[in-house]
This record gives structure tokens, sequence and C-alpha cells, in this order.
């Protein structure tokens, strides 16, 4: 508490007057779109006011709804997705005293129609160019039926598997997250839509990993591992910031000024509008900080949030407020006038009856079908791969196809789902693989379950028999289908249902086993890892995916994912990750070192870890000094060879630690990445450039300290290192 203290102290001194619209720095673009928007706020009553900031929660399509939006009483609503639903809503808008135009929101984050693996999978292709066309297509479709507002990208920074949200996000690390957080912000945007990054802020780090739950975070923690995905995306141009369900040190976002107003508005200068989440004004109330919906919808306005997404709270209460004295007027216009600047820079205001006659517009299905088929090749991570069991080689003559979801087309677990569309064609693996297998290959298939989640036996002993007659087994498991994204979370992350029944009995034939594990998130593989010879981790790949999984199974694609996020070896050991801060008694295998008598403390497989089908080795470090100034620069040449047969694709990532500093600093942070191709015998050097200004973290009063101190650089394919060198920031 004392630390957000201090950040609230900071932040009041360093903080401009609120700002005025018009400035004479602006592009003449933004001189527009302001002027605008004053002309129109002066035009506005109270009412019209009041409903540019929420949208209802009641279903669709309503009349009354209708005519509140005739009214100039709703300006957006959520969840429409359907251009016969959007049309009448839209020309309401039209035919309202100002014509101000409505923002229709879905959460449109890896699928409309064609479902795109999930963003922790786009996250493990790491390559945020990726991420970027993924959003793009993902946000074309929203756009061709009319939706104009997604609710993405989550960017909640989590060390907590046991969460279920980890599938929206990038996973464990802020640099990572940060280049994807931006990645998705244009991609959302190049295809048209707004975009709303979230939870704002801390909603990753829930005590226990129980969706909800509030959370304790140190103001240099809060700005060094939440925050930097959210300046990432402010960055990229999220016109719109959702603020998270949670508490922070006691405080709930939706009602924490030092957090909404005087950090993200002013310290970071966004001129967007803030949403709530979900009904979170009125949660207030369960949070025990306001006596009724009244109370939490002042308390919410004030702290700045200056939408209330389906609480019903402004609409019912924040005109009634500015007439007690309770909220100022001025307050209500600027949160209208943010509303509205997003509304004009959309170019909402353009929009002809004739453009929503033309809903819903065509996208070319292949274009969309190719992306997401190359986010899914480029995100299956190869956790271990003994005695090279895959590629299944031609010589291989019978495959044992075994699982759950072996023979499924099952492909939408975005929980808010492709609303309304009927499901685009796709392969299951079973079509995939026989479609593909080679001349003379005999595909065993033998599910074992009655069910595509893994929960029920049909026919067990056909899927032993069937492991027992063929050269290797791919036994297809995946995370229980009802068991991922919001609102589930786990005590237990092994194999749900009777998967790991099965593999137990499936280990003992002897033959090899390649386990395909499709999952939104790390699980507790422990077990699974000494019985099998090889995992693949295909997270849930997609409309697209199973035809991937073929293709990278059978050699055509060689794997290049990395993790996102750590796979710890137990759940006893989260929150795990890889940028933990040292400890005073570092591990020696002996007692009163850090550990645990149970457990290695070390994780199964480390953030950053995946493997290809060829191999890589890495050169000793060169850099072109050995020394810079806090001001200064010094470029790392990483040289990496492929030293196996195959040409395959390396993720070269670099690391750096502060070995002294004023605070205790991770071992390990990740600083540069980049993914390249080698043929067999190439050999590359990669140039990464490092900032000295960029290896600075915050204090307690949340101010951005440069030390000059020794660092040390690392590089490899994880963050489990091959080599490293030594380099010296100095003062001047
Ligand atoms: C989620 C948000 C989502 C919203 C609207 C909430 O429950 O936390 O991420 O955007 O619902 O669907």
């Amino acid at each position: 508490m004392r630390a957000l203290l201090a950040l609230t102290l900071f932040l009041t001194a360093v903080m401009p007057a609120a700002a005025n619209p018009v400035r004479k720095d602006m592009p003449q673009a933004d001189k527009t779109v302001e002027a605008a928007v004053e002309t129109l706020l002066r035009r506005m009553t109270l009412e019209e006011k009041v409903g540019q900031l929420h949208f209802p929660s009641l279903a669709f399509p309503h009349a009354p709804q209708i005519e509140a939006v005739r009214r100039g009483e709703i300006g957006a609503m959520l969840n429409v997705v359907d251009p016969k639903f959007i049309r009448p809503f839209a020309e309401a808008a039209r035919r309202s005293r100002l014509g101000i135009p409505m923002l229709f929101a879905i959460d449109a984050i890896y699928a409309l129609k064609i479902t795109f693996p999930p963003p922790l999978a786009w996250a493990a292709t790491w390559r945020p160019e990726l991420a970027e066309r993924a959003s793009y297509e993902v946000a074309r479709e929203a756009r061709a039926v009319g939706v104009n507002w997604t609710f993405a990208p989550m960017v909640d920074v989590s060390r907590d598997p046991r969460w279920g949200r980890v599938i929206e996000g990038a996973g464990e690390d802020a640099f990572l997250g940060s280049a994807f957080a931006a990645a998705r912000v244009a991609g959302y945007r190049r295809g048209g839509l707004a975009t709303s990054v979230k939870h704002f802020v801390g909603y990753g780090a829930p005590e226990g990993g129980r969706d909800y739950t509030g959370t304790e975070i140190s103001t240099p923690e809060l700005m060094d591992r939440y925050l930097p995905p959210f300046k990432a995306a402010l960055k990229a141009g999220s016109e719109t910031v959702m603020a998270s369900f949670n508490t922070i040190n006691g405080v709930p976002v939706t009602m924490n000024r030092t957090l909404v107003t005087d950090l993200l508005k002013k310290r970071l200068g966004f001129d967007g509008f803030v949403t709530s989440d979900f009904v979170a004004i009125g949660e207030l109330v369960n949070h025990g900080v306001a006596r009724d919906l009244e109370e939490a919808s002042v308390l919410a306005f004030r702290a700045g949030i200056d939408f209330d997404m389906a609480s019903g709270g402004y609409d019912l209460y924040l005109a009634k407020a500015v007439r007690d004295g309770r909220i100022k007027i001025a307050d209500v216009d600027e949160a209208v006038r943010r509303v509205l600047r997003v509304k004009f820079r959309l170019g909402l205001f353009q929009q002809t009856a004739a453009d929503f006659e033309a809903l819903p517009r065509t996208v070319d299905e292949t274009e969309v079908r190719q992306s997401a088929r190359s986010v899914a090749q480029e995100s299956f991570v190869l956790l271990k791969n003994d005695t090279a069991t895959l590629p299944i080689t031609p010589a291989t003559r019978s495959i044992a196809l075994i699982g759950a979801t072996a023979d499924s087309a099952q492909h939408d677990h975005s929980w808010w789902g492709p609303a309304g569309h009927t499901k685009p064609k796709t392969e299951t693996l079973r079509q995939a693989l026989e479609a593909r297998a080679r001349l003379g290959q005999k595909i065993n298939y033998a599910p074992a379950f009655a069910d595509a989640c893994g929960r029920e036996f049909s026919d067990k002993a056909a899927a032993i028999e069937a492991a027992k007659r063929s050269d290797v087994v791919i036994y297809n498991v995946i995370e229980d289908c009802d068991i991922q994204g919001e609102g589930v979370s786990r005590t237990k992350l092994e194999l749900s249902g009777r998967q790991q029944e099965l593999l137990d009995e499936l280990a003992e034939t002897g033959k090899p086993i390649v386990l395909v594990v499709e999952t939104g998130r790390p699980l507790v593989l422990t077990k699974a890892d000494k019985q099998v010879s090889t995992i693949l981790i295909a997270w849930h790949p997609g409309t697209e995916g199973r035809a991937a999984l073929a293709e990278v199974l059978l050699g055509d694609v060689s794997p290049s994912g990395k993790l996102p996020m750590t796979f710890p070896r137990s759940e006893g050991q989260i929150p795990i990750a890889y940028n933990a801060l040292p400890t005073g008694r570092p591990w020696t295998g002996s007692r009163y070192t850090t550990g645990y008598v149970d457990e290695a403390h070390t994780p199964l497989y480390p953030f950053g870890h995946g493997l290809s089908y060829t191999t890589f080795a890495y050169d000793a470090l060169v850099l072109s000094e050995p020394k810079m100034t806090i001001k200064g620069a010094i470029d790392v040449d990483v040289t990496v060879r492929n030293t196996g047969s195959r040409t395959g694709s390396e993720v070269v990532q670099l690391y750096t630690r502060q070995l002294v500093a004023s605070r205790s600093r991770p071992v390990k942070e990740l600083r540069a990445f980049e993914k390249m191709t080698l043929k067999p015998g190439e050999v590359r050097t990669l140039r990464f450039r490092l900032n000295a200004q960029d290896l600075g973290f915050h204090d307690d009063a949340g101010r951005y300290v440069v030390e000059a101190a020794p660092f040390k650089v690392f590089a490899g394919g994880s963050s489990e290192t091959a080599v490293a060198t030594d380099f010296l920031v100095t003062r001047d």
C-alpha cells in the first residue's frame, strides 16, 4: 500500500492539468477531429451525453432499445453480429436528433468464422507479424458483418497456468507480450476494428490462479511486468482500454483513480476511452466498496471509467449525479469527448445507409485459411523428440492414431465463438493424415474414447491393440473442452478426463509414442513426459490446424514454435517463470538453499524452449564494445549454425541480467528475438542492438531508472541459454 501511495504522489507531481483538446502542435487531422467533437458536444443534451457512455445488457433485437437509440440514449451495442440486427440499430442512430453512429462490439479475438489458434499459440510462433495477420483476418471477417469494435487484444502477463485466461494472452513475459500486443492492435485496426486493450491491469496475477480474485502488486512490478504490453498497445493506437475486474492492493481497478486517471490517462497520455469490464461497475457492490449501483456508478465515473459495460448504472444514475452535484458536467463532457473522438477517428460519421445495406460483405476465405494454416504450423512446440521419432518417415509402415480428438472436427475453443455462423469445413487429424500418408503407409485409427474431450472410454482395448500392431503411436490428447478460458481455473493441470489412464496402458506396449497435446495453457506433463518419446504441443490449432498438424507430423513442415510460458513440473511450483529474482541462497542441492524437498525447483520445460527436426549450435557472442554509457548502445552478434541434416527455423533469443543493482534484478530478461530459417550446414550471424536506456527498471515511486552497472548478455534457443558474455554500463 505504501508503494501505491508513493506512486500516487509521483504521478500527481509529474501530471499536466487536463489537456486542452485542440492544441497548436497537433497534426491537422487531429485538429479536425477535435473541432468536430467540440461542435457536437456543444449541441448535446445531458441525456444524449449519457447515452454515449454505456451499452445495455439486455438481449436484442429489442424494440425499446431501438427506440432508445432513436432518442440518442444508447451509443453502442454488444454482441450484435448479424447484419439483419445491425441495420435497424444503425438506421435508428442515423435518424436520432444528432445522428451519432454506434459502436458495435464483440470479442472478435481469434475467430469469427474461420477459427485461428488462440493468442497464446500466436505468441508461440515468436513472429509478431503472424499475429498481425491473424488479427487482421479476424477483424476483416468481423467488419464484413458490421462490427466495428473488438474487445481485444488481451495483454495480461501471467505466470499462472491455473488461470484459464492465459489462452487469450501472450504468456509470461512483458517484452514478448509487448511485441504481440502491438502487432495485434495493428492487425485488428488494419482490418477495420477499433481495439480495446485489456484488462487494465494486473488481471493476469489472480491470487491462487482463481479467476476474478484480487492481487497485490508493488509499483516496480506493476510498471515493469504488467504495464509494458499496455504501453505497446497504446503506442500502436488502441482506441479504447478495458479496465479489469480485480482489486489491486485492495482497491478494485473499476474505482481506482490512481491507475485509471493518473497513470493511464495522464501519465501515459491515453486520449481514447476507458470501458469497464462486463457489469464490473455493479460488481463494486460485491467488492464491498459501494452500497448500491448508484454509489458504484459515481465511484467508477470519478475514477475515470468513461464507459459502463452493461451494468446499467450510468444509464440510471449519471444524469442524476450531475444534477445532485456529485459529478461535474465538465467530467461528463470529458468522457463523452473521448467516446466521440474514437467514433470520429474510426470514420463512423462518414458511413451511409448504403454501407449498411451492403452488409455482409464477402471475405475471401482462401486467404483467411492460408493465414490460419501458417499460424498453426509455426505455433506448434516440439518439447521432446527422443530417437527422432518425428517426423514420421515413409519407412514407417503403420501408424496407430489414438485419442479423443483424433477424428474430431471440433475447433471452436473461443468461448465467445464464431457467433451465428455455419461452421466452416475442416479436416480432422485422421482425415488430414490419411490424405497425406505415403503410399502403403497404414493408419490404424482407434479413438478409445466415446467423446471428443477424453472423458469416457468407448473401446480402450481396440486402441491398445492398434498400438501393438503399429510401428509408432500418435496419441492426440486434449484439455477438456469445457475447462479453458474465462472462469475456468484449475488446481490440477495433468491430462484431463481419463486420458492419462490410457497413456499408462499405451506406455506398456513399448511402442514409441508421439503425444500431441491440444491445450490453451501449460499443463503438468511430468508423468507423461517419462512415458512417451515425443511431445508436440499443438495448442488448439483451429480450422486449418489439423491439416497443419499432419504436415508437421509427416515432416513436410519442421516445428519452430517456442514456449511463451513455462511448463511446470507440478502445480505446487506455480507461479513459475524464467525471469524470477535471484535468492540469497541459490540452489546447490543441499538443505537451506532454495528448492523443494519433494520436487525439483526447475520447470519441466522452460520459457523459450522448443525443438526442431534439425539442431542448432551457437558460437561465442561478439560485442561491438565491452561497455557503453547509460545513453549509449552496443551491438551483440550472435552466430548460429544448423548442425543437423534438415532445413529448420530457430528463434534466436537474447537475454540480459543486471548483475549489481539498487534492487534485486531478474536472473534473466528477454531483450530481443528473431526467427530465422537455416539450411543444413548454413551459418548466419544476427546483430542485435542493446540500448542502455532499455535496460532500466522502475523504483518504488514509479520512476524509471537506468543504472551504471555490470551486466551479462546471454543468447540461445531458449531461456536456458547457450552462450553468454559480460559488458558494463557506465555513467559517462
Ligand atoms: C470479459 C471480457 C470481455 C467481456 C465482454 C467479460 O466477462 O472479462 O474480456 O470482453 O466479458 O464479452
